[in-house]
């Protein structure tokens, strides 16, 4: 039986609109090879998690080291060399005094267990999330996830959750713009926390920069003014690093752009260059609120997962980030170009590889450019270059490859993109 027959038969995939008809059978930096040696640039580097490329040497040789001697031993039951090396390390590049860290499997896992901690440390139990957020597919993490086409047939999701709107300022709710609003949707949280919830609220949960809602960028200042709000009402600040870190916005964390320390971060995807691993990471005084028999996980801090996460973070560090940044601004800057003349760009954003090129039907209405979207990852899909499509409405293409791409490859895909604009546009 073929793997495509082996899918259809006894892989659950009803949940997704297709699995793309590509067989993947090797990684090498920046690109993916089929079964039969066709070669693509990859630019989703499998949502955002190969950031230092597939098969990183480094990556590779730490983890080939580490399962030579060890593959598990429950990182909670044991101490585990490479899980306290990882947990030193993301204590010194992540920001402010976040210090103590509790290692799981996947992004939505870091999320729950962050949840129980704020709410052990502060004894309160409601959250504050974003619209057109995205946090996972646990009971816990599609509760605080702001977009229904996730959440429907699940409800209903856990009670004491209130939305504040997206600083999204392409289609800001207020329909106001950056120079004129004083960060409206920033105020919005304040007055949102304080007038629909119970007064019990616990943290307020973002994605410095919101992958799955379109890579939307928050205003300067947006995290800033929130946290000044937080703080006067005791509620906690979860940054949601999971799709945004590990060099992806051309900083370590994406955080770091806007100058504010969370309280508790959560982290997973680049972490490790492909290896399963997630984490969150606490301020000290709120690690230690958990009590015994809080929480564990079997999995969680599997040594050959953190073995590699240290090489990863070590490579990345080597000027790795610095350079995808410029890379980024670079991309950027000539999808903005094209946009003057390319009416189907309605916006383009980001920061350092993780772009968002927003599509639209209409430039009066900004209609969602959907079919646009779906059209232009086609054409690049047959073009052997892959890319991401994301926001509410499937209408933003997201460019968010491997850091480690060359300049080479990065004109093959603006070339295919603006191509597929093209004929979109001639059909
Ligand atoms: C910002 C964010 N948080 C959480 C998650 C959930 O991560 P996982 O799929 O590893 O559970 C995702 C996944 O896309 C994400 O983008």
């Amino acid at each position: 039986m073929g793997v495509k027959e082996q899918y259809r038969d006894y892989v659950m995939t009803g949940f997704v609109k297709r699995v793309e008809p590509v067989i993947v059978d090797r990684g090498d930096g920046a690109l993916l090879y089929d079964a039969d040696g066709t070669e693509y640039i990859d630019c989703f580097a499998g949502i955002s998690v190969t950031n230092a490329g597939h098969r990183n040497t480094k990556v590779l040789e730490a983890a080939k080291a580490q399962a030579d001697k060890l593959v598990h031993a429950c990182s909670y039951v044991y101490h585990v060399p490479s899980v306290g090396a990882l947990a030193e390390k993301l204590a010194e590049i992540t920001p402010g005094t976040l210090q103590k860290s509790f290692f799981g499997n996947g992004g939505a896992e870091a999320i729950e267990g962050a949840f129980r901690l704020a709410k052990r440390y502060t004894g309160k139990r409601e959250f504050l999330a974003i619209e057109s957020s995205f946090h996972g597919r646990s009971f816990a993490t599609l509760s605080v996830t702001g977009n229904s086409g996730r959440k429907k047939g699940g409800g209903p999701y856990m009670p004491g959750v209130a939305f504040v709107p997206t600083p999204y300022c392409y289609r800001c709710f207020a329909e106001t713009t950056p120079d004129k609003c004083d960060l409206l949707c920033a105020r919005r949280v304040a007055e949102i926390a304080r007038l629909h919830l119970s007064g019990d609220v616990c943290a307020f949960i973002a994605e410095p920069v919101m992958g799955e809602g379109g890579i939307i960028t928050p205003p300067d200042g947006y995290f800033k003014r929130v946290k000044e709000y937080l703080d006067e009402d005791g509620i906690l600040f979860i940054a949601d690093e999971v799709q945004s870190g590990f060099g992806r916005t051309g900083k370590m964390f994406a955080i770091e752009h806007y100058g504010v320390e969370p309280d508790i971060m959560t982290m997973a995807k680049g972490i490790a260059d492909g290896w399963p691993l997630s984490a969150f990471i606490a301020k000290p005084e709120i690690a230690d609120a958990f009590q015994i028999g809080d929480h564990l996980s079997t999995f969680g801090g599997n040594p050959v997962s953190c073995a590699a996460s240290l090489a990863n973070i070590e490579f990345l560090q080597d000027g790795v980030v610095e350079a995808s940044a410029k890379k980024g601004e670079a991309l950027m800057a000539r999808f903005r170009e094209l946009q003057k003349t390319q009416p189907l760009i309605g916006d383009v954003r980001g920061k350092g590889l993780m772009i968002g090129v927003e599509l639209i039907a209409d430039p009066q209405t900004k209609a969602y450019g959907t079919a646009a979207a779906a059209f232009t990852r086609q054409y690049c899909l047959d073009h052997n270059v892959l890319i991401g499509v994301g926001g509410n409405f499937g209408s933003v293409l997201r460019v968010q490859p491997p850091l480690v791409i060359d300049e080479a490859q990065i004109d093959t895909v603006f070339a295919t993109i603006a191509e597929a604009l093209e004929a979109y546009t001639k059909q």
